[in-house]
Formats: C-alpha cells, structure tokens, sequence
C-alpha cells in the first residue's frame, strides 16, 4: 500500500493504448488498454472548469476507506489534457446490465430511454427489481444492501448523479453462456459530486457564510422517494427516509460508516497533487464531507 500522506500517482496514458470510444453518457471520455495491464480503463475528461476528475478520484477512495465496493479510479493524463481513469469490472466473462434494463425488465410500464425527471426510478422500484430478478430472496437481500451502501456514498460525497445508467448488475456467464450469476455491480461514476460545478468565488461565498449545508440539502438526487416528486430529493434526504423504511436493508452501510474516523476524509482529499485543486476546492470539499459525515452519523 502507497503512503497515506503522498499524493496519488498519475497515469500517463499513451496514444497508442486507445482502443474504444465510449458512447454512453454525455461526456467525452475512450476506454485504452496499457499492454502490462489486465483490464481495460476509462478514461474520462472532465467538463471544462469542473473538478470532475479529481471528484472521481476522492469519491473512490472515500468508497475504499469505507469498504463499499466501487471501479477503481486514478488520476490520468493524456496528450496533455488532465483527466481520470476508471478501471474496467466488465472482464472475465461478466457483462454490464444498466439499472434502467432491470428496470424494464421487472416494473411493468418503466420507461428506460427517460434521462431527465424519471421518477419511476424511485428506491422502491429499484428494490422491487431486485427481488424480481435474483432466484434467491437471499441473493436479492445482498444486493438491496449494497445499494443501500451506494445510496450513503452517494450522501456523503453529494452525488447527485445515481441515475438508472449510474448503477447495473453483473452477469458472469457461465458454460454456453445461458446460464449466469447475478449481482450488483461496484459503484461507478461518482463524477457529479463533491461540489465539482462550483467556481471557486462561490465555494468561497458558501464557507464564509456557512452554508455549505444549506447548498447540500438543495441538491437533487437522481433517485426518486415517490413517483410523484416533481424532483429527486437530496442524497442525503434519501438517506433519511430510506433508514426509516428499510432499517434492516441500511443498517450495514451504518455500521461502515460508523467505522472510520473524520479525519481520514480530509487526508483522502490532501493526497490530490498541489496543482489539480484549488485550495478553495480543498476547503469546500473537506466541509461538505464533514456536513454530510456528520448528518449521517445521526441518521444511520
Ligand atoms: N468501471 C466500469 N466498468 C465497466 N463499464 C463501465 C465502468 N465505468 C463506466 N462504465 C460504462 O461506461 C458508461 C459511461 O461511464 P460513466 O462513468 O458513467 O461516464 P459519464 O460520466 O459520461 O456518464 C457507463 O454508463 C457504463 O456503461
Ligand atoms: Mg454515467
């Protein structure tokens, strides 16, 4: 394991590596293969102005420390441009179903192809599915609780972004291939967290003026409490709610939480090298972790 206190290396990602470009989502990004290496990687650019790459990177290893399974992500570069890489967990015979594919498959009238406002993509749906297409009430089980796990990364990084292309389920083909064992697969795509958006002159209004809470409980998550919410609420409202009406499926999440000290998410956010963040950012992101860290700790 590298050193807790140096800043996370950075991949140079070579010209020649490139091997797909990605068509999903709505950012440009290429999937490159390094030849010493035994998984494809994503490499992702982040919107201009934003900190979606260091965003990545910090909501991974926050991800880690809590032991919540997730891609693995490192800082990248390529042909100059900044960005971030995430590794490949479709490989060894496992195929990538999205979240709006179950979705379809097991909640009769779901739309899969609405990106905005779908509030049939609400957690009891989701849960809905899952008991739907696992053959075992205990398979199902394991995998509500691991998305409960992602529902509280999601609060405590501000990931307003867990829309039905932002989770799936694995399917490792086995034999002639009809056969194949399910689960959730690790959480991805933690790009639209962490405040990434703001220009500095606004994170620095919001510390000042001690709402970076308030600019928390604004934000608008991607998973829906009821289909007749005109908007998602706040991750971290999800989280509220969820815990009261699926204590059991939240319980372990609280326990991961509960686990790690404060400190360690400003040392997860001091590792990103001096130049890839301003030190508003650095600020701004340790405050909004520790908002979220401590709302949930009441919570869960
Ligand atoms: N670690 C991964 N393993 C396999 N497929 C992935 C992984 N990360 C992303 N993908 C696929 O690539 C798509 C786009 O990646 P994503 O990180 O969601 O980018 P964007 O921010 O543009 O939405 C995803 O919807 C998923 O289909
Ligand atoms: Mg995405």
């Amino acid at each position: 394991m590298s050193d807790m206190s140096e800043p996370y290396p950075i991949v140079e990602v070579k010209p020649k590596w490139v091997i797909d470009r990605e068509d999903m989502g709505t950012k440009t990004k290429f999937w490159y293969r390094d030849p010493d290496a035994d998984a494809n990687w994503l490499f992702k650019y982040p919107r201009p102005n934003t900190g979606e790459h260091w965003a990545e990177k910090i909501a991974a290893e926050v991800a880690s420390v809590l032991g919540i399974r997730h891609a693995k992500v490192e800082l990248a570069q390529f042909e100059g441009d900044r960005g971030s890489a995430t590794e490949s967990f479709a490989r060894g015979g496992r195929a990538l179903y999205h979240g709006n594919e179950l979705l379809e498959w097991t909640i009769g009238g779901y739309n899969p192809k609405k990106k905005f406002r779908q509030s049939e993509h609400t957690l009891a749906n989701i849960f809905a599915g899952m008991d739907r297409v696992f053959a075992k009430p205990k398979d199902a089980s394991r995998a509500k609780r691991t998305l409960a796990e992602y529902a509280v990364l999601d609060a405590l990084i501000g990931n307003t972004d867990r829309h039905h292309e932002n989770w799936g389920l694995l399917r490792r083909l086995e034999g002639n291939g009809l056969r194949g064992i399910l689960f959730l697969a690790p959480s991805f795509d933690h790009a639209t967290s962490l405040g990434r958006e703001l220009l500095d002159e606004r994170r620095d209004r919001f510390l000042k003026e001690n709402r970076v809470g308030g600019y928390v409980e604004k934000g608008r998550g991607a998973i829906y409490w009821s289909e007749d919410e005109r908007h998602g609420p706040s991750p971290l409202e999800l989280v509220r709610r969820a815990v009261r009406t699926y204590p059991d499926l939240f319980r372990p999440a609280g326990l991961k939480l509960a686990a790690i000290d404060e400190h360690i998410l400003s040392q997860i956010v001091d590792r990103i090298p001096s130049d890839w963040m301003t030190s508003s950012a650095r600020v701004f992101t340790v405050a909004l972790l520790c908002y979220n860290y401590s709302q949930l700790k009441e919570i869960v």
